[in-house]
């Protein structure tokens, strides 16, 4: 019987990936294209205004217009720059929304939550006990739906991504050397691994915000997915069978298992596809994916996300010279990026300019080529490095996803017949064309391996 049913599904996967390759309209795959309104607002070559978006949106079936916040005791939910989202007539909001007069097939979405919101600095810091004290109270989850419905409703959006803000997962500390007896000693009396105490309690109250918002949202039509951010546990936050009947999809954004901010100390691959070993089973796409699919998520519900930039750490002399990771004894000062002037982040197009091209080809010093390390065999990603030199300068180690490998990603959905792909963030794509003279290269390597 046993054997039936293994050989029965195993003829279902082989039609069903069959089917998948003519691509029938019905199996189509999704691609799902954040973009962060932030990147509006830079100065220098990381601004990106909406018209530099127009050679992504053929590709894209979504566009994600991030982020809106909410308000701490109000619990309404926001825009985060009224002037730049809201103001009459040239507002982001009905800019990015009317962009469907160019583009019929394309659904905007608002975002909600996604990391951002209106506090900064040291208020910033407890962001999740907002989302969950809103959570708690009744009273605040009917003003979240009242105002949220009331913005996607009024600036045109087809609906609602909810990217809530849970507190993440706790990143495991290396301690070396003095003082790591104590630091371990105080972990185990402060409990700091527990990310939440009430997180079966907030996981109902999720469920019932998500219904309440699809209830509000049934009569006009309105879309709702919702956004698992880097490093929430879906096992305590998510409560799959009962959410997904309210979702049209989820995004997972299964990357940053990794970071310089989190793991300072220990550089890894940022996001493999696949579980790397001894390290922690759950830090790979697979994981999260399958974590979904166990419990009751149809597979053409969920779409992987996939990032446009990549992680980088600063080696020191005592990192080694192989890059082979994970690399120890690293800091995470790597010089900031010259386009985004993120720390701990490079776009693609800033990465690209670190690889051997002809541009660095006899550089030396700071501006030396990295060197590429790919991955043949589609499993974890690429890394490139530079060792540091005697004087313990210009070490990089960066874990990071170029047009290759996120077609590789893509093949994955493809081969796991998943919905499709959720890319973070056409900002971080070279949507100049410095690296090729091809705008936007991870977006179309994407799209041309979930059609072809
Ligand atoms: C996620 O939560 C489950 C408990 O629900 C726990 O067993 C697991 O270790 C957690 N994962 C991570 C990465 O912390």
């Amino acid at each position: 019987m046993k054997l039936l049913v293994i050989f029965a599904l195993c003829l279902g996967a082989a039609l069903s990936s069959k089917i998948g390759q003519q691509q029938p309209p019905g199996l189509q795959k999704h691609l799902v294209c954040y973009y962060d309104s932030a990147s509006f607002i830079k100065e220098g070559l990381g601004k990106v205004v909406i018209d530099e978006l127009e050679p992504a949106l053929q590709f894209c079936d979504y566009l994600v217009y991030g982020y809106a916040g909410i308000e701490r005791d109000s619990h309404k939910a926001v825009s985060l720059n009224q002037q730049l989202d809201l103001d009459l007539g040239k507002g982001l909001y009905r800019t990015v929304t009317r962009l469907k007069r160019k583009y019929p097939k394309l659904r905007v979405l608002l975002s909600v939550g996604g990391d951002k919101d209106i506090e900064t600095g040291d208020d910033a810091k407890d962001l999740p006990n907002k989302y969950l004290e809103l959570l708690e109270n009744p009273v605040g989850r009917t003003r979240f739906v009242n105002t949220v419905y009331s913005l996607v409703k009024t600036y045109g959006f087809d609906g609602l991504d909810v990217a809530w803000q849970f507190p993440k997962n706790k990143p495991k500390k290396v301690h070396s050397g003095l003082g790591s007896f104590w630091k371990g000693f105080k972990k185990v009396f402060t409990g700091d691994s527990i990310v939440d105490e009430r997180s079966e309690e907030h996981k109902e109250q999720f469920t019932a915000l998500l219904r309440d918002v699809k209830n509000a949202f049934r009569p006009d039509n309105l879309l709702l997915s919702t956004t698992v951010l880097p490093n929430v546990n879906s096992s305590l936050f998510y409560d799959v069978p009962a959410v997904i009947n309210y979702l049209d999809f989820v995004n997972l954004a299964a990357f940053d298992f990794y970071t310089p901010e989190r793991n300072p100390e220990l550089a890894d691959y940022s996001a493999p596809i696949y579980e790397l070993s001894e390290r922690n089973p759950e830090f790979n796409v697979d994981y999260q994916v399958r974590y979904w699919l166990r419990n009751s998520c149809p597979a053409s519900k969920i779409n992987v996300g996939v990032t446009t930039y990549g992680r980088p750490w600063k080696l020191t002399e005592d990192s080694g010279n192989t890059g082979v990771p994970p690399i120890s004894k690293v800091v995470d000062e790597a010089p900031v990026g010259g386009n985004t002037q993120l720390h701990g982040l490079y776009s693609w197009p800033e990465v690209c300019a670190l690889l051997p091209n002809q541009n660095n080809a006899y550089s030396k010093g700071a501006n030396a080529p990295l060197t590429k390390v790919a991955d043949p065999a589609k499993r974890f990603g690429s890394y490139a490095y530079r060792a540091a030199d005697k004087k313990g300068e210009n070490g990089i180690w960066v874990s990071y996803e170029d047009p290759d490998t996120a077609a590789d990603k893509a093949g994955y959905v493809r081969t796991n017949n998943l919905g499709g792909v959720a890319l973070f963030d056409l900002s971080y794509d070279d949507f100049r064309g410095l690296c090729t003279n091809d705008k936007y290269p991870i977006l179309r390597a994407v799209k041309y391996r979930l059609v072809n």
